[in-house]
């Protein structure tokens, strides 16, 4: 168990280039490995989650090269078809992106599989993937008979469906869209509200058909609007603050060429930043080069809703996902409610945003968030236990939490649950606090920002 202690570090200031998106990361791989031709990533985003796709797709037969100084990774894809049986199971460790994505992946294959990862992993629903892969004609066991991993995937003569998820899951839509290009027709996946799209946005950057829009649009269209390469359709900003429904439809048997991808920085580690900066006073950081693709930025909605300053710099874009800038200076924060279709848009920063609400005057609600207790800790309840332990008046509650704000923390011994993200939000907590903090099992950051407490550290 390696532990971190951190003292309350008055204002920060500097600038802070984050490392690669992870989702996008996984991404890159996954879809330059289907692809015809060379994918070169940069930017990509060498941690243990990125690293653990990796080896999976070279168990699969495709050569990946990795220029860890560079954070570069070429992979020569093989095309749709191009996959080889691995020899033995699929190791996803620790990430949930990985084990749901690529299982959509090996549904389509004519060989079976088996997938796997850590115990965190071995925890987490894969039922919601299971239906719809089952209904599409795959043959799925849970070898535990527990809806969880391991999983035995018999693939290959998949249908295409029309599935109406239960979730606003970028995993779940990501899984059944890479599984419909396999598919004997079109597949589509509706969502409650808009979860991220950057499989819909690198699937028509690699050549695929795919479509995205609101499912009362679709409807109105007399269903008649086709998935098409060029229309960009997706993520009209107006249309995602409801919450509307969005269909994404996929063309099975595309061709895809490999491509050069830029990875914009994640959102989800500047986001750790973006809070230092707003509740350290007397602060002022410039967070380059962040990824604020509409269906990742509801942090700065709420971080602004909130009375944070944060301004945009300079926007820009990569390969059809936004970056920007963010310039984030010390506010007075105050209480807000966060709820609805803006839940997806910001789900995984959800526990910094407790660390935020509870330097803030006033009450935070957090709704509509169930989803967090199934993530690589019950975020619920660790974000509860922890915040309790530093001082905050916290409550637990079936879909979120309520923080009453008092604007002040006290040093604890606090513990990660082997959670990255909740192990960076309470660093972030530590900086603000009166005292010393403690927190157990920090190393699990290499998980999604293996440099993180060196980052952090430049900015003190
Ligand atoms: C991710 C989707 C989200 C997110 C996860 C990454 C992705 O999970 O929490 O960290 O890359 O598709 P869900 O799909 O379970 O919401």
């Amino acid at each position: 168990m390696r532990i971190r202690e951190f003292q309350r570090a008055g204002a920060l200031h500097g600038e802070i280039e984050v490392p690669g998106d992870k989702s996008i990361s996984h991404r890159s791989i996954m879809l330059g490995a289907l692809a015809e031709g060379d994918t070169r990533a940069s930017h990509f985003l060498m941690s243990a989650d990125c690293l653990s796709t990796i080896s999976c797709f070279r168990q699969l037969g495709i050569d990946i090269e990795e220029d860890r100084e560079a954070d570069t990774v070429v992979v020569h894809g093989k095309g749709l078809h191009g996959l080889s049986a691995p020899l033995d199971t699929l190791d996803t460790g620790n990430s949930g992106t990985t084990t749901r994505i690529l299982s959509g992946i090996l549904a389509g294959q004519a060989f079976q599989s088996q997938i796997n990862g850590d115990s965190s992993i071995q925890a987490r629903p894969m039922k919601r993937i299971i239906r719809p892969l089952t209904e599409m004609g795959a043959r799925i066991t849970s070898l535990r008979g527990n809806d969880c991993t391991p999983l035995e995937i018999s693939g290959g003569h998949l249908h295409g469906i029309d599935y109406l998820s239960p979730v606003a899951s970028a995993q779940v839509k990501s899984c059944i869209l890479l599984a419909g290009l396999y598919a004997d027709g079109r597949t589509s996946v509706t969502e409650p509200s808009l979860s991220r799209n950057h499989t819909e946005l690198m699937l028509r950057g690699f050549g695929a058909e795919i479509s995205s829009l609101p499912a009362d649009e679709y409807a109105a269209s007399g269903a008649k609007t086709r998935p098409s390469s060029s229309k960009n359709d997706t993520a009209d900003r107006s249309r995602m603050s409801g919450m509307v429904p969005w269909r994404a439809e996929v063309c099975p048997e595309p061709q895809l060429r490999g491509q050069d991808i830029i990875v914009p920085g994640d959102i989800s580690s500047a986001a750790y930043f973006i809070a230092a900066g707003l509740i350290a006073p007397g602060s002022e950081i410039l967070v380059k080069n962040v990824g604020i693709n509409p269906t990742r930025a509801g942090i700065l909605e709420v971080a602004r809703d909130m009375g944070g300053q944060i301004e945009v710099i300079r926007e820009y874009d990569r390969g059809g996902e936004k970056a920007a800038d963010l310039l984030v200076k010390s506010s007075s924060l105050h209480g807000t409610t966060i709820e609805g279709a803006l839940i997806p848009t910001l789900i995984d920063e959800i526990p910094v945003i407790a660390v935020m609400a509870a330097y803030a005057e006033g009450t935070t609600v957090i709704r509509d968030a169930a989803e967090l207790k199934v993530k690589e800790s019950n975020r619920i309840a660790t974000m509860t236990e922890n915040l309790k332990a530093m001082g905050a008046d916290i409550a637990p509650e079936e879909d979120g939490m309520v923080i009453r704000g008092t604007g002040f923390l006290h040093g604890a011994r606090v513990r990660s649950f082997l959670d990255h993200r909740v192990a960076m939000s309470m660093a972030v907590a530590a900086l603000a606090a009166e005292g010393t903090t403690t927190i157990e099992d920090a190393d699990c950051v290499l998980i999604s920002y293996p440099s993180f407490y060196e980052d952090l550290e430049k900015l003190i």
